[in-house]
């Protein structure tokens, strides 16, 4: 091998190993089978208050889950913004693991 190849190879090993160091983060917290009782319970505690025990808005301006249109959105997407809030909805952040909010997700797909 010449100086460049060797350099080549090194370089593909090196973006290989970042690949699969990123892929297992960004992707691990879906790999895991979501537990839909504990989603259902943790989503009574915490959520129910404007998004209604059913999904029909208590809150004015609460997502209506029951609505075909609501969780279209992949897991990764409805979790950070369960994560950081947005408008009249607090930041889960520090409250609930990911693993738990992903647990909610999951229940809430399971009420459609
Ligand atoms: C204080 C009221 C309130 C509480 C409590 C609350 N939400 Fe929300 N939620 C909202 C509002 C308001 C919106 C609409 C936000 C917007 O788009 O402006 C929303 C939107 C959402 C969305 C839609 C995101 C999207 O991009 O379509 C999801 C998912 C969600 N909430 C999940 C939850 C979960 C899970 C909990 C409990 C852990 C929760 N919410 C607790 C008020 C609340």
């Amino acid at each position: 091998m010449t100086r460049p190849q060797r350099k080549r190879a090194v370089h593909s090993r090196l973006v290989a190993a970042l690949l699969t160091a990123v892929s297992t983060t960004v992707v691990c917290p879906t790999l895991h089978a979501a537990d839909i009782n504990r989603g259902a319970e943790l989503y009574r505690m915490h959520c129910t208050s404007c998004h209604g025990g059913d999904g029909r808005p208590l809150m004015p301006g609460a997502t209506d889950f029951t609505r075909p249109s609501a969780l279209l959105k992949p897991d990764l997407s409805l979790l950070s913004v369960i994560r950081a809030g947005r408008g009249g909805m607090p930041a889960y952040q520090g409250q609930l693991r990911d693993r738990e909010m992903l647990d909610i997700v999951a229940h809430l797909r399971t009420q459609r």
